[in-house]
């Protein structure tokens, strides 16, 4: 045994990761220098006028950046939104003009470097948890006129909230690497594929499965090619116009959870021009296959009484049992996705979570159901929304509402 230990081979192995150690700090370093010396030559800042704000205005809600700067119920901007990440937490940052905890002494050369290069007025490493690689491709203007917003409201004073992230990943040099590998620098605006396109676990986003589908805090973000099974090839442009622009669309369901919260601080201020050109790039993307498969549709064996029971009890008052919304056409359930899915996830998640989005006209919500019934109730609603309108064989368990409850408890 001991022998062993010390064997050539053991020794071999030790030396070798000393050494691969040695050559992926130096490699950092001069990464860290290359990164921090891109400095572009000194551009003089831009006066803001008032026509800069609102493109500014426009532009940040295009590219949604209040929905991760924003605390629910917090001053916009002034960060500290978590992110949990598989090896930790993370926490945005405030920038509001603020001098001391915000971006209010960085210059339009410093914010523009944040936005396309991922690097701090400091010289910080950004995580990719900030979408940076989304926006390397904005033009300078277009990030000027982001920034002259910014600095045209209030200054919020909120300090940062530290990070909890274990060694090596709270070293943000290392980032450099991560960086080489993934900033692309021919994507705009791409924020959609943070949630739609899956994390391989460099925290980069797969391009080989983009806009695929993905997990994102419980819920799943769904498959946005053209694949006719997983993805959006059977929707008519006019329905995606219709769900970007308010939130829901005829025969395709709501928005909810995560994707309410997009329609409501970013795509439902977009130009019908700037939808369409969304709509066609969505088009032109390559149909993927995502493993999350949409089962046919199947007579159901048995109809569930219970579970229709609890549906007629709890949720006919908002949505009907035809699948029209009663008051508003946003809880219009007929031909939802999520009810499609025999596994319900964002079923479930809308019945622990609720959801609620605000519209032209006015909040369509829908609260949590966890404090009224039983697991065991609401995976036989689950189940007979899945059967009613989805027109499959729900597999919700009493298990799976307790396993999703608790992972998306704080
Ligand atoms: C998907 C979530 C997300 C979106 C969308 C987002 N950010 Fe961020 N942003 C973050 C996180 C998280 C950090 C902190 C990163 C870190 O600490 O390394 C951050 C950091 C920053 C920083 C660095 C601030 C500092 O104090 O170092 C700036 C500037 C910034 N974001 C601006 C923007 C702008 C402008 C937009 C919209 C164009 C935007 N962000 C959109 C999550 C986001
Ligand atoms: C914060 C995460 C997130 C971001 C960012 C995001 N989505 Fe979504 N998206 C989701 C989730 C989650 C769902 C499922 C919503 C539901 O259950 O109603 C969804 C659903 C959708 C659907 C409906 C798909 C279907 O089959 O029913 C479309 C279309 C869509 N998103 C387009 C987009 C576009 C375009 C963007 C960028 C402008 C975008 N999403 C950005 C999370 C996100
Ligand atoms: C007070 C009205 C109200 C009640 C009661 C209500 N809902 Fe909802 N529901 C809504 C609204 C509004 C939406 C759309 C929310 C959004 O777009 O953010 C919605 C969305 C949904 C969705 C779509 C989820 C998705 O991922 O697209 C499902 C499924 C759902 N509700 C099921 C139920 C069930 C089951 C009940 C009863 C336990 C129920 N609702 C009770 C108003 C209600």
């Amino acid at each position: 045994m001991i022998a062993r230990a010390t064997s050539p081979s053991t020794i071999l192995r030790i030396s070798l990761s000393v050494i691969t150690l040695a050559v992926v700090v130096a490699v950092g370093f001069i990464g860290r220098r290359l990164a921090t010396q891109e400095i572009d030559a000194l551009v003089p800042d831009v006066p803001p006028t008032a026509g800069l704000v609102a493109r500014g205005e426009y532009l940040s809600r295009a590219a949604d950046c209040a929905a991760c700067h924003t605390r629910p119920g917090g001053t916009p901007f002034a960060g500290g939104v978590a992110f949990k990440l598989p090896f930790g937490t993370l926490y945005s940052t405030n920038i509001t003009a603020d001098r001391d905890t915000g971006i209010g002494q960085w210059s339009d050369d410093d914010f523009v470097r944040a936005l396309h290069r991922g690097v701090a007025k400091d010289g910080r490493n950004l995580y990719p948890a900030f979408p940076y690689t989304s926006y390397t491709a904005m033009t300078r203007d277009d990030a000027v006129a982001i920034k002259a917003y910014l600095f045209s409201l209030a200054a919020m004073h909120a300090p940062d909230t530290p990070n909890q992230l274990p060694f090596p990943f709270n070293q943000r040099w290392t980032l450099t690497f991560w960086k080489w590998l993934f900033l692309d620098e021919h994507r705009a605006l791409g924020h959609c594929g943070e949630c739609h396109s899956p994390r391989n676990i460099l925290m980069g986003m797969s391009t080989s499965k983009a806009y695929a589908g993905a997990e994102v805090s419980g819920w799943y973000a769904y498959n946005l090619t053209s694949d006719r099974a997983s993805g959006l090839g059977e929707w008519t442009d006019a329905q995606l116009q219709r769900f970007l622009s308010t939130g829901y669309a005829e025969e395709r369901g709501p928005a909810a959870g995560p994707m309410a919260e997009v329609v409501e601080n970013s795509t439902r201020y977009l130009t019908p021009e700037d939808i369409q050109a969304m709509v066609i790039y969505l088009r032109g993307l390559p149909a993927q296959s995502s493993g999350y498969k949409i089962q046919a549709a199947a007579p159901l064996a048995s109809t569930d009484s219970r579970g229709r029971r609890l549906f007629v009890q709890a949720c006919t008052g908002c949505h009907l049992l035809d699948g029209e919304g009663r008051q508003s056409p946003w809880a219009a359930l007929r031909g939802d996705r999520s009810t499609r899915e025999s596994s319900g996830t964002n079923v479930v998640q809308v019945l622990i979570q609720g959801s609620q989005i605000e519209t032209r006209q006015g909040s369509m919500f829908m609260h949590s159901f966890t404090a009224g019934y039983s697991d065991d109730e609401l995976a036989a609603i689950g189940n007979f929304v899945i059967g009613q309108f989805g027109r499959r064989q729900g597999t919700i368990t009493p298990e799976q509402i307790r396993a999703q409850n608790a992972s998306t408890a704080h």
